[in-house]
């Protein structure tokens, strides 16, 4: 039985993957990793983004990790055929509803970012971002042809009750282990479905949350205030498009878009899926200059919510803490390290 399934994808992802599994391999060698094709790699390899066997695999596994996919090389692949769409199928397959991704700053890091030190000195805001539903899965979804000339293209943002439930519940739960805040981000004053989220947190906070603060807020104010004040949330729920845009934004006021991990979770004891937030950057691709350390901070998550290694997950961000005190930096950190010199780094830390 595999308990880690490596997913290293295209572009930077093998890249940052290959520090993940050094680091695997040195701190935990009784877990059984595998490592399969998926994104454009597998499309080139079976003509598909995302086989059968390796969905069975991931769903199998204890915790998926993968790195990015896409690229250029794909733009002009069949939309269903597409890396991303992949990567959707994969999170729709795992049924992993609920993204937490945690925005960070590691204090060495508070100069890095492109905020004022004052504003980003201390940051630790986790976004959850609902992750199978919205605009990225809703149907119908189609581009056709105008009678009178042009194109048409429709998407289509749809929300249940229950989709919007379970995820402000984990949103509420996570609260209460930390600031006890919820920030629930929405276009309700727009937008149908943000019309019915903020009836359903209001709803579900009433019934089963009212210990933790609740703000509704809008989600273009969300992101105005994330650069304002970023240290006023605790735990920002949202939707799939919204978290989206909002955890780059608040990526970089962690330092770098290249520190941002991320865990997908669904139900209780099913596995995770777990992934930098970054892409595949095809603008650095190949030059081994990536930050490896949104793809280690993943599998730090992977270690705490289902590798059962809560222990493991404490020195790995220990030793990750550690090498940035040191300096460790990699280019878009300000500094000269590689990839692997920056995987170096936190392993010499562990
Ligand atoms: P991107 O995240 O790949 O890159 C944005 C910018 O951030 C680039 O300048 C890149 O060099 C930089 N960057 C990203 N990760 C970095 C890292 N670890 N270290 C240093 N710099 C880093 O976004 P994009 O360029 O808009 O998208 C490129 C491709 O990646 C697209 O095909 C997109 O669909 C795909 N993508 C995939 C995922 C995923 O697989 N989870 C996520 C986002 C984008
Ligand atoms: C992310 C990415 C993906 C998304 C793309 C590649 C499908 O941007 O994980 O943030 O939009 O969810
Ligand atoms: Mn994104």
């Amino acid at each position: 039985m595999t308990d880690l399934l490596l997913l290293p994808g295209d572009g930077i992802g093998p890249e940052v993957t290959a520090q993940v599994r050094r680091i695997a391999e040195a701190l935990a060698p009784d877990l059984a990793i595998a490592e399969r094709l998926f994104g454009g790699c597998s499309y080139d390899a079976h003509g598909e983004p995302l086989t059968q066997a390796v969905l069975a695999e991931a769903k199998a596994a204890k915790a998926v990790l993968m790195g990015a996919v896409g690229g250029p090389k794909w733009a002009g692949a069949p939309r269903d055929k597409r890396p991303e769409a992949g990567l959707l199928a994969l999170r729709a397959g795992m049924e992993v509803f609920a993204n937490l991704r945690p925005a960070l700053c590691f204090q060495p890091l508070a100069d890095a970012s492109s905020l004022k030190r004052e504003l980003v000195e201390g940051l630790d805001f986790m976004i959850v971002r609902e992750l199978t539903g919205g605009i990225y899965f809703g149907a119908p979804r189609f581009i056709e042809d105008l009678p009178g000339g042009g194109r048409r293209a429709v998407d289509t943002q749809v929300y249940t009750t229950p989709e919007i439930e379970r995820v402000a519940r984990v949103a509420f739960q996570l609260a209460r282990g930390r600031r006890n805040l919820v920030h629930s981000a929405e276009k309700s004053n727009v937008m149908d479905s943000g019309l019915l989220w903020r009836e359903v947190v209001t709803d579900l906070h009433a019934r089963e949350f009212s210990d933790v603060r609740l703000e509704h807020i809008l989600a273009d104010n969300a992101a105005m205030q994330m650069v304002k004040n970023p240290k006023q949330f605790d735990v920002l729920v949202t939707d799939n498009l919204f978290g989206d845009i909002l955890s780059d934004e608040a990526a970089q006021l962690t330092g770098s878009l290249g520190m941002l991990p991320s865990a997908a979770l669904g139900a209780p004891g099913k596995p995770g899926l777990y992934e930098p937030i970054h892409g595949s950057a095809p603008d650095i691709a190949g030059q081994g200059i990536a930050n490896p350390l949104a793809a280690i901070l993943s599998f730090e998550m992977a270690l705490r919510w289902s590798l059962d290694r809560a222990d493991l997950a404490d020195r790995l961000f220990a030793a990750v803490g550690r090498a940035l005190d040191r300096g460790a930096r990699t280019t878009d950190l300000g500094g000269a390290l590689s990839t692997a010199q920056m995987g170096d780094a936190v392993l010499a830390q562990l």
